[in-house]
């Protein structure tokens, strides 16, 4: 993890270019310790004005036939879906719970499209009943399980097939970039044709198009328009040789943000010339000139909104090395240490002494309270040091933070989750005590809760 009082850096960490949520030393243009006395810590706080200026600046270089449809599993607070759902986005669900919630977020079903593996006869039912604008299939027994459940409805319900990223050539470029197990996603070519062809001939399935997710938190705009393009080429080609019309490409996600200082963001500009060419190449043909292309992010939309606020216990010196205890943890932000990903780690406390007050610079480890040694945030980390009662923000936490990590373990409380939109911050929400879960259990027979 990257340390703050960085040389050089301004009060907030010299990252005043990037749309984030720690700006002027302010965590969403509120002051940390008010956040943090009127919510607690530790928290997550979403920016939602970081939201607005990251989907405005996507929109702004996407081609009209572009759609998006955000991806809830990033983020499936209410008060970000509704926040995207006002902004007039679609969503891309991936099982049952998701789809309720964006329904109950204001999302209309109608710009809702369901992916995912493994969805269950009640989900894939589900997603039928509530008319959503396409379910993706991602092998040809789904496509079976999806026909009897729509046929047993009377409906009719359009599907895309979803190519798997590693069998289709034309995705190499993406794939060397990250490769998230593509390996059990979607459908190899045989399969393909053989779900292409049996949807055009079932009377409750229509198929519209072809889905493919390249790689995750790709950076690279040249790799995601590749991406796009070879995806377009795939779905025209299977449309003509099973017979259906193409409607609908969905390229999927992945579009990065940098999560280390310096790295680089991804060039939207370039991003939308690339686009604008495959728009005005998809025109030109007769086979792909009304069809609609939808994107399905979700780390670009919400990941730089999100920081992690947290506060110091303890403080000790094991040796040479300086020891920080804060109250939280891995357990509410495992990214770091499920994916590898390190994040950036913000002192917010002391920032009105400023730079200029150079205190001394030390080794530091950040550690969280988990019974663990997995559960550090920042390792020898050569930083002025913190003191108990100092806040600190693990930043970048605005995607797959809350919703990727394990706050079972060790029965801490649940952080609250803190919306901030034009300077007003509400619990999106509250904490949760340990004793919801913990004493909603059963030791004995005859004894299970209500509801088991
Ligand atoms: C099918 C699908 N769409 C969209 C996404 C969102 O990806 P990202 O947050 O990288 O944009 C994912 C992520 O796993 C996905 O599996």
């Amino acid at each position: 993890m990257s340390l703050v009082r960085e040389p050089g850096a301004a009060a907030a960490g010299g990252s005043q270019a990037r749309n984030e949520v720690l700006r002027d030393g302010l965590l969403a243009g509120l002051a940390p310790e008010d956040l943090a006395e009127r919510f607690g810590t530790p928290a997550y706080v979403y920016d939602l004005d970081v939201v607005t200026r990251q989907v405005e600046a996507l929109r702004v270089r996407l081609p009209a036939r572009f759609d998006l449809a955000y991806a809830v599993k990033a983020n499936p607070n209410l008060a970000v879906l509704r926040h995207l759902a006002g902004m007039g986005l679609g969503a891309d669900v991936a099982s049952g719970g998701e789809l309720r919630h964006v329904v109950r977020a204001g999302f209309d079903p109608a710009h809702v499209v369901m992916t995912g593996p493994g969805k269950r006869a009640d989900e894939l039912a589900a997603a039928v009943e509530a008319g959503v604008r396409v379910v993706t299939v991602e092998s040809v027994g789904e496509l079976r399980r999806l026909a009897l459940l729509a046929g047993g409805l009377g409906r009719v319900q359009p599907v895309l097939l979803r190519a798997n990223a590693t069998s289709a050539g034309a995705m190499e470029r993406v794939r060397i970039i990250g490769d998230d197990g593509a390996g059990k996603f979607g459908m190899g070519p045989g399969d393909m044709r053989v779900a292409a062809a049996e949807a055009v001939e079932s009377p409750w399935l229509e198929p519209i198009g072809v889905h493919a997710f390249g790689a995750s938190n790709v950076t690279d705009a040249e790799a995601l328009a590749a991406h796009a393009e070879a995806t377009v080429a795939t779905a025209a080609n299977l449309a003509v040789e099973s017979g259906f019309e193409l409607r609908l490409v969905d390229v999927g996600g992945g579009l990065g943000i940098p999560y280390a200082t310096g790295e680089a963001e991804l060039d939207l500009s370039a991003f939308g010339v690339r686009l604008a060419e495959l728009d005005a190449r998809m025109a030109t043909e007769p086979r792909t000139h009304a069809t609609r292309l939808l994107v399905e992010p979700g780390r670009f939309l919400v990941g730089a909104s999100g920081a992690y606020l947290t506060r110091v216990v303890e403080r000790k010196q094991l040796g040479h090395q300086h020891v920080v205890i804060v109250d939280g943890g891995i357990h509410h932000v495992l990214r770091p240490t499920l994916v590898g990903q390190a994040h950036r780690v913000r002192a917010l406390t002391g920032l009105a002494s400023g730079p200029d007050a150079a205190p001394d610079r030390l080794p530091v480890t950040i550690a969280g309270p988990l019974c663990t040694g997995l559960d550090v945030f920042v390792q020898s980390a050569v930083m002025a040091l913190p003191e108990p009662g100092d806040l600190l923000a693990v930043l970048d936490v605005g995607a797959y933070g809350a919703t990727e990590s394990m706050p079972l373990f060790l029965s801490h409380p649940m952080p609250p989750e803190v919306a901030v939109r034009a300077g007003v911050a509400w619990a999106a929400r509250p904490r949760i005590d340990p004793d919801t879960w913990l004493g909603w259990q059963s030791g004995e027979p005859g004894t299970e809760p209500a509801g088991a």
